[in-house]
């Protein structure tokens, strides 16, 4: 067969919100054009994240069921503990109730002034929880993602030149760690090889760094590997995933992606003494080492969860939805980032908009425009989010891309809905040249796309 079907059909359902082009205008101006500030009820199809957005299946409902509430020796925890190491491998799961809390903790501890972490590509949050000890975020992703037409097979990779000049320069007593994000979300949700895993992790053994893996969307990855590295087709995405973490000392995971959670992450390790210092500061901040921020349900429903997204059927299906968008949207002479990658597609907002400087946000603009044709929400991941003020001149610095992020949630939109995306694409393209810019009128002093207030460029 040739159509990749949903490999589900939908037993529970909620009605998505209708508004008009009126209504939605008004509602733009009391966000302060700033889609977070929107009440989800006024959003037709929310494209903002596939971060906790996810269905959960009959199965992890049923398992909700079966949530130890104890405070201390859960059995809950112990499921969802076998089933994370039966996955990773690593000898300790620290749970947390979402990703940025297992950064935190890492990052409390291994961060700090004078220390540098590389990545391929940091995430808001991991750069936020690094710098915000003092420590430096540095990205040395290949510099092939970088160009958005390039449709290269691993454009997640973590460049090896640069990180072996990194490690030259800096020293291997300033990197506590090194990262790797798999997939690469900030980098267009590209895929990292298993050739490139390793090579990592052998540069890091050799020079006596901890290497991690930010492993939000593994079993994406996973599958890619399967389908686009040699070596790899007979295999199963678990045997995939089960080699991607051999060749780390841990991982931090936001299970509000391939967990299939609404809640939850965790921090795994193997350095025992690491992994004291943590749940340490775990009980500090999210709570004791056997549930550590999420309730007993939650740690159940992740345990199938974790089983269910790495099902081959469910994997083929994930990537084709992705790629169908993309591809209808090239169609229509939309630029993206290619090849499609794993959880969202990336529109190249400057290209969309080239009358609107990176100043004025165009990326901006066209995540305002798609809410208000079509009450689509989608991120802006341009210069709102990445943009930089110098210190000496006080001016912005615009960020290297400017890019709208549309996310697909798992299990939740249909093939009709991805058509009245590209339909609402199709109307913006009409009116593309009457769009102009955006600019800040009250913003945070860290993550300001979350909160801050826009007003329209006259
Ligand atoms: C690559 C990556 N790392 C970390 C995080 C943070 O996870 P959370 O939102 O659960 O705190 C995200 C969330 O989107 C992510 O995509």
């Amino acid at each position: 067969m040739r159509e990749i079907i949903e490999p589900f059909r939908i037993k529970v359902v909620e009605p998505i919100a209708f508004t008009t082009k009126e209504e939605r205008e008004q509602i733009l101006h009391e966000a302060h054009f700033n889609p977070f500030l929107i009440h989800a009820d006024k959003v037709l199809i929310d494209l903002l994240t596939d971060s906790g957005t996810s269905a959960m299946s009959a199965a992890q409902w049923a398992a909700l069921n079966a949530g130890d509430e104890s405070y201390a020796g859960s059995k809950s925890f112990f499921r969802f503990e076998e089933k994370v190491q039966e996955i990773t491998g690593f000898k300790h799961i620290i749970p947390v109730h979402q990703g940025r809390a297992a950064e935190k903790l890492l990052f409390s501890i291994l961060g700090g002034e004078g220390k540098r972490i590389p990545n391929n590509n940091h995430f808001d949050t991991t750069r936020a929880n690094i710098e915000f000890t003092g420590a430096s975020a540095d990205d040395l992703v290949v510099d092939e993602a970088k160009d958005f037409d390039s449709t290269a097979p691993f454009k997640g990779n973590m460049d090896l030149s640069k990180l072996d000049a990194y490690i030259e320069r800096y020293g291997a007593d300033s990197i506590p760690c090194i990262m790797l994000t798999a997939t690469n979300n900030a980098g267009g949700g590209q895929p990292v090889s298993m050739e490139n895993i390793r090579a990592v992790s052998e540069r890091a053994r050799a020079h006596g760094i901890p290497f991690f893996l930010d492993a939000c969307r593994f079993a994406e990855n996973a599958y890619f590997i399967k389908l686009r590295e040699p070596g790899y087709a007979d295999k199963s995405p678990k045997e995939i995933a089960q080699e991607m973490f051999s060749y780390c000392d841990g991982a931090t995971m936001s299970l509000k992606k391939d967990g299939f959670g609404n809640i939850g992450g965790f921090l795994a390790l193997n350095d025992d003494n690491l992994a004291e210092q943590s749940r340490n500061l775990l009980i500090l901040i999210e709570g004791f080492p056997t549930y550590g921020g999420m309730a007993g349900r939650d740690l159940e429903a992740l345990a199938v969860g974790l089983d269910e997204v790495l099902d081959e059927a469910y994997l083929e299906y994930r990537l084709a939805c992705t790629r169908y968008l993309v591809s209808r949207l090239l169609e229509r002479g939309v630029r993206v980032v290619q090849p499609p990658g794993g959880h969202a597609v990336y529109v190249d907002a400057q290209a969309f908009y080239p009358h609107i400087p990176p100043s004025q946000y165009p990326a901006q603009r066209l995540v305002v425009e798609l809410y208000r044709e079509g009450g689509i929400r989608g991120v802006e991941i341009g210069s709102v989010m990445f943009g930089r003020r110098d210190a000496q001149t006080g001016e912005e610095q615009p960020a290297d891309n400017e890019l709208v992020r549309l996310a697909l949630p798992r299990r939740v939109y249909t093939q009709a809905h991805a058509n009245y995306v590209v339909e609402v694409f199709e109307g913006l393209l009409q009116q593309r040249h009457e769009a102009k810019g955006l600019r800040i009128v009250k913003q945070s002093p860290m993550l300001r796309h979350f909160t801050a207030w826009f007003d329209e460029v006259q």
